[in-house]
């Protein structure tokens, strides 16, 4: 059993934060679901203060109300991958971002952390009483899409991304049937705080 926290980020893990986004650089990897942080380097309070500014926001327009979450293991205490869940979508997320966005650090990747990250903000979307999202990603972004598919995602369509014109899939999870479905597939090879 592989045990983890998922928790949203704090002060304690600033220096891990700046050598997770540091990573990203090293492996050539796109810089995608990161919640912004790569803009705050050197800045770590200040994306403190931007999360905390995006969980309370109760308006919904260009930006929306949205969490973020860090996937740590515990056995070394090493940051893994970042979540962002958008609790509410505008026009502009229903076509392309949807309600949530992830990453998994390079050197951690392949191992499975991706799909448990995402059923652990299933988790949460639960928690808050959400009865579907919309997760959207590049055709071609393999990983990605198995991620969700992994946790009941239902392919609606695919797209043209206007700002890249590159093919991308819009996926829909079920809350509670990917919660159910996740707990038979994780709940007994992971454990997890809050
Ligand atoms: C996409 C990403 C989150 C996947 O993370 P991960 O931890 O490797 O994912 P998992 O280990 O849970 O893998 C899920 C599945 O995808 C497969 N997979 C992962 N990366 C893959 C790749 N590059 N090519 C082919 N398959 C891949 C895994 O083998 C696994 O398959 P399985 O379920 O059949 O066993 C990670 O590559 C990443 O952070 N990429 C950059 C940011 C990004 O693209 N975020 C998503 C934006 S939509």
């Amino acid at each position: 059993m592989e045990d983890f926290v998922f928790i949203r980020p704090t002060k304690e893990y600033e220096q891990q934060a700046y050598e997770y986004i540091q990573e990203f650089y090293d492996y050539n990897s796109p810089i995608n679901g990161v919640s912004g942080l790569h803009r705050y380097i050197g800045n770590y309070d200040g994306w403190l203060k931007k999360l905390e500014e995006d969980r309370i926001r109760t308006t919904v327009d260009e930006k929306v109300p949205a969490e973020t979450f860090f996937l740590v293991r515990k056995s070394d205490n090493k940051l893994l991958g970042i979540i962002k869940i958008r609790l509410i979508l505008n026009d502009s997320l229903l076509e392309c971002g949807g309600n949530i966005g992830y990453g998994i650090r390079p050197t951690e990747r392949r191992k499975g952390y991706s799909s448990y990250q995402l059923y652990c903000a299933l988790k949460f979307c639960k928690e808050k009483g959400l009865e579907k999202v919309l997760l959207t990603c590049d055709k071609d972004n393999i990983g990605s899409a198995k991620t969700i598919q992994n946790n009941c995602g239902v392919l609606e369509n695919e797209i043209i991304n206007s700002t890249d014109g590159k093919v991308m899939q819009r996926y829909w999870i079920n809350v509670e049937e990917a919660f159910e479905k996740g707990k038979e597939k994780y709940e007994n090879k992971y454990s997890r705080t809050i």
